[in-house]
């Protein structure tokens, strides 16, 4: 099947690298043009450069060899007036906004301080609403909101209990979980859906650097990426380690789609059976 989002316009935060990067171009292959925004500076407390201005040319760059327009800004989510003259001036070039995927982010794991608390929270929680706040304008009836939150917005013990950095991750994207369940009764009436993806560990830089892999590895000296993919995989039952941006990506496309119509307040883990063991009742979560 091809043009599964075809003529639609679709907002990315976070859209240099990694999963956003992923998401533009398998919206671009089905049919979308892209508002891509990233940051483009490091943040103190992320132990993890982030994306780079050549980094969003790549992502330019794939979704036009797909023969999409896309317009490429960099803005910070923490700062509404930079997301919305980057929403506007991609409005103003590709006539309209249709989907929304709001899923910049950053971990500031390891860095026990308030400042590592406040950052991720300020852009995994934060930047969210500013998100939905500068596209909703721009929404009308069909459109979808997708959100990234993660596994750790379920897991009780895991990255809340390794320092205010973790904690904070793991309280925004726990927020992020109930904002989609919240925004999707809100936006029900006009017709607008919101639904939450949750991804376990995914291969993109968020996950392969240096810092993860002494968190996942602490007993080797210099452990690597190689090192620490074992280590990933005893976290889910399947014995999967990470996912593929591509296939969260997926899960992306299908909301953003008319296929998912009347789809709207759901939390869709995607998770290698990850949170299975996570029930006390042994009832479906
Ligand atoms: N990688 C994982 O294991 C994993 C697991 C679950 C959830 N997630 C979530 O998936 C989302 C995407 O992360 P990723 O895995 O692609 O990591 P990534 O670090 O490769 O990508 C995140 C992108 O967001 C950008 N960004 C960070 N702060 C920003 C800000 N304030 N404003 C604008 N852009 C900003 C970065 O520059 C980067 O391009 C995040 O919300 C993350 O929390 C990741």
């Amino acid at each position: 099947m091809s043009g599964r989002v075809e003529g639609k316009v679709a907002l990315i935060t976070g859209a240099a690298r990694g999963q956003g990067r992923s998401h533009a171009v398998r919206l671009a292959e089905e049919g979308a043009d892209i508002i891509a925004v990233d940051i483009l500076e490091d943040i103190d407390t992320a132990p993890y450069a982030m994306a780079t201005k050549e980094d969003l040319d790549e992502t330019v760059r794939q979704v036009q060899a797909l023969g999409r327009r896309i317009v490429a800004r960099q803005a910070d989510v923490r700062v509404l007036s930079q997301l919305q003259a980057a929403v506007d001036q991609g409005v103003a070039e590709l006539g309209k906004l249709d989907v929304v995927v709001a899923q910049a982010g950053i971990l500031t794991m390891g860095t026990d301080t308030p400042q590592a608390f406040f950052d991720v929270v300020q852009v995994n929680l934060v930047g969210v609403v500013n998100t939905v706040t500068a596209a909703a304008q721009y929404l009308e009836s069909g459109a979808s909101v997708i959100l990234t939150g993660s596994t750790a917005a379920l897991l009780v013990g895991s990255v809340d209990i390794t320092g205010a950095g973790g904690l904070g991750y793991a309280h925004a994207k726990r927020h992020v979980a109930r904002l989609g369940h919240d925004l999707a009764r809100i936006y029900a009436d006009q017709q607008i859906r919101v639904n939450v993806i949750h991804p376990t560990n995914v291969d993109t830089a968020m996950m392969d650097n240096d810092f993860m892999y002494h968190a996942f590895r602490p007993d080797l000296e210099n452990p690597t990426r190689e090192d620490m993919i074992p280590s990933l995989a005893t976290k889910s039952p399947m014995g999967v380690p990470w996912l593929t941006p591509r296939e969260i990506s997926a899960a992306v496309l299908y909301f953003a789609s008319d296929e998912s119509r009347w789809v709207t307040g759901q939390q869709l883990k995607l998770d290698g059976g990850q949170l299975l063991p996570i029930s006390s009742s042994g009832a479906p979560a």
